[in-house]
Formats: structure tokens, C-alpha cells, sequence
């Protein structure tokens, strides 16, 4: 694990997610003050849910410029938007269905069509994105990783070959659990964020933290994670950090 990762550790998973929630708040106010607009992207899974319900009450709700925010998703599953394992079905129930964000401002990944042709779709809107702001490289202001016990990130699955790809910025893959076709962000687009947070919590993640801050020469998913435009930090509540001895 490089150097410059940086941790945080809460007391338990209620202090992890308003962290998490002050992180995006504090985040977004800071960059809109600069460039009038905030590109952040969201990740699935059961973790987040707790800070991105924190989001859609006071005092963030209305502490959040949201009106200057687009908010895409990290990786999809590719079911409909209302299945119980959709990430943005989640992500309207937890929030989206209470905050005033322009909804052309709100970017699902297209979970709807053919897999490879959703991945195709989103990586355009995203470029449109980034080139109406004269860059052409996903240069999100803030990513939110979770990960998995296997070490996982994204959608980005331990042995796969699509770890590999380094010129598109969305891919679709197979596996995960549920095990069903996904769409996800690749390492060219996540390690171009300008800030990234893992937010981990639990004990059942506490070996895997382990194993990507005390082992040397990990190949996994998670450890191929890197700012090369800014830097990571792990949110960690302190199950999650119970196994790590430095
Ligand atoms: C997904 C997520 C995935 C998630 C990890 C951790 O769509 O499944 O993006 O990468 O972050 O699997 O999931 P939990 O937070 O549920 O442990």
C-alpha cells in the first residue's frame, strides 16, 4: 500500500457515515466555491447507505450546494432501476428522492440496455461531461469506493481480465454478489479523481483491510487504487481497522 493512503478511523459505523456525509458536504462546498460544480461519483453496495441517507437530513440537506452537483455511480448492476439490487434504485429510496438536484444532474448508468452498449452509453455521457468543462479525462472531484472481502472494488472483480483495461473508462463485466452482468468505472476513470474515500465497516472486512495495509506486494483489485491526480483515504470504522497492528 503506498505511502501517501490516508485513514481515518471512527468509533463505529453511525460515526462512519456522518463522517462520510460531512466529507461530501464540506467536499462539495469547497470545489463549488472554485469551479461552480461538483462531479462526485457513488458506490453500491450496503455500506454507503447509512451516509447517503444522512444526506437527504438536516443539517446536510440543506447544507449541500445541490443544485451546483452531478452525481454519476461508481459501478451498476445491470437489473431494473427498481430491483431490490439496483445501486441507483437504492441511492432514490436512501436520498435522491428527498434533495432538489437537478434531475438532468443525476447520471444512472443505463443498467437498462445490452451490457456492453450501456457501458458505451455511459462512458459518452461522461466525456460529454468532462468536455463541456474543457477536460478530457474523468477527473471526478470526489469518488466514494467500498470493497469487498475478496478485495474487490467497483465492479472490478479479483482474476478478471477487464482489470486490465486501460483506455475505457466504463466496462461491463460479470460476477459479484448477486453474480450478474455490471457496469463499472475502470481504474482509468477512478485513479483520475482528484479525492478519493474508501468507506469500509465491520468486522467480516477487517482481514481484507489487513491484508491491503500490512501485506506487501497484494495484488488485489482495491490495492491497484490510486489518486494519481490527488490522493485515497480510508474511512474505517473501528471494526473494520481491528485487525491492523500499525
Ligand atoms: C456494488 C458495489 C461494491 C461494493 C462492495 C462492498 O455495486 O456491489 O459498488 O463494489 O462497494 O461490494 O459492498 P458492501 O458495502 O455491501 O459490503
Amino acid at each position: 500500500m503506498p505511502e501517501k493512503i490516508k485513514k481515518i478511523i471512527t468509533s463505529d459505523s453511525k460515526q462512519l457515515a456522518e463522517k462520510g456525509a460531512k466529507i461530501f458536504c464540506n467536499t462539495a462546498k469547497k470545489v463549488i466555491a472554485g469551479k461552480n460544480r461538483f462531479a462526485v461519483a457513488i458506490s453500491g453496495g450496503s455500506t454507503p447507505r447509512a451516509m447517503h441517507r444522512l444526506l437527504a437530513q438536516e443539517p446536510y440537506l440543506s447544507d449541500i450546494p445541490w443544485q451546483n452537483i452531478h452525481l454519476f455511480w461508481v459501478d451498476e448492476r445491470v437489473v431494473a432501476f427498481d430491483h431490490p439490487d439496483s445501486n441507483f434504485g437504492s441511492a432514490k429510496k436512501d436520498f435522491l428522492n428527498n434533495i432538489l438536484i437537478p434531475t438532468d444532474q443525476v447520471h444512472p448508468m443505463p443498467a437498462m440496455s445490452e451490457p456492453q452498449e450501456g457501458a458505451s452509453i455511459y462512458q459518452k455521457e461522461l466525456q460529454n461531461f468532462f468536455k463541456s468543462f474543457d477536460s478530457y479525462d474523468p477527473e471526478f472531484d470526489l469518488i466514494f469506493l467500498g470493497i469487498g472481502k475478496d478485495g474487490h472494488v467497483a465492479s472490478l472483480f479479483p482474476d478478471q481480465t477487464q482489470l486490465e483495461e486501460n483506455k475505457r473508462w466504463v466496462i461491463s463485466v460479470k460476477g459479484g454478489q448477486p453474480d450478474l452482468f455490471r457496469l463499472t468505472l475502470t481504474y482509468y476513470a477512478l485513479n483520475r479523481a482528484r479525492r478519493i474515500f474508501f468507506l469500509v465497516s465491520g468486522k467480516e472486512k477487517a482481514p481484507i483491510v489487513k491484508t491491503l495495509f500490512e501485506k506487501s506486494q497484494v495484488q488485489l483489485p482495491a490495492s491497484k487504487i490510486r489518486a494519481l491526480n490527488g490522493e485515497v483515504t480510508w474511512l474505517l470504522d473501528k471494526e473494520a481497522a481491528s485487525l491492523l497492528t500499525r
